[in-house]
């Protein structure tokens, strides 16, 4: 799932994963339990995230790889979240090589900016201060915007409209991946 902050690629996952069977793997909610629970990760990217910036791409590398080992993710998983640089697009590439299972599609979830910002600010989790949504915005646009080129050019990319009904986005990505 691919996406700028409060474009719904939370809530997406979740209900597409109830439906396909396979499990939604998102890396920021992996981080905030890691923060809540207080252990070493959760100590090491609090800042980072409290700020709206992005985790480093090496202890990222290490969290996924964790995830995918785990037995649940063997017959297919959707990720939220990741990859958000051309490194760790490159990182996945190479994690999902080693399993012989290239990236069968990736949703890209296109909602206006002003949008984005009203969902956000409205939810208020820690990081959804209208400052810190800027930044993590800012971000989306600078780092994780060029994989949807990226993307496109293998032709894996399906771009959805994510300014509408819940059910009714969730219906597009559904229609998108038998397609
Ligand atoms: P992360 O949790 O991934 O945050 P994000 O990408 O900024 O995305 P959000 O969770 O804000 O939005 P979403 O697109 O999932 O939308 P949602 O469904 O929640 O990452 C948080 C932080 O962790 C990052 O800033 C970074 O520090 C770190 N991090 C995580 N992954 C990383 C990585 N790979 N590399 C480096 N750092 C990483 O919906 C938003 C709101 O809108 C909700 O209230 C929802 O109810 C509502 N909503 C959803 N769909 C609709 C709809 N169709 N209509 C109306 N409202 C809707």
């Amino acid at each position: 799932m691919l996406g700028a902050p409060g474009s719904g690629k939370g809530t997406q996952a979740e209900l597409l994963a109830r439906t396909l069977g396979v499990p939604a793997i998102s890396t920021g909610e992996m981080l905030r339990q890691a923060v809540s629970a207080g252990t070493e990760l959760g100590d090491r990217v609090k800042g980072t995230m409290a700020a709206g910036a992005l985790v480093d791409d090496d202890l990222m590398s290490e969290v996924v790889r964790d995830r995918l080992e785990r037995g649940d993710a063997r017959r297919g998983f959707l990720l939220d979240g990741y990859p958000r640089t051309t490194a760790q697009a490159a990182t996945l590439d190479e994690l999902l090589l080693g399993r012989g299972k290239p990236l069968s599609a990736v949703i890209l979830l296109d909602v206006p900016e002003p949008v984005l910002v009203r969902r956000a600010v409205a939810r208020r989790r820690d990081d959804d201060q209208e400052s810190v949504v800027l930044e993590r915005l800012r971000l989306y646009r600078e780092k994780t915007e060029p994989l949807v080129q990226h993307y496109a050019n293998r032709s894996i990319l399906k771009r959805i409209d994510g300014d509408r009904e819940v059910a009714e986005v969730t219906a597009s990505i559904l229609q998108a991946l038998r397609g």
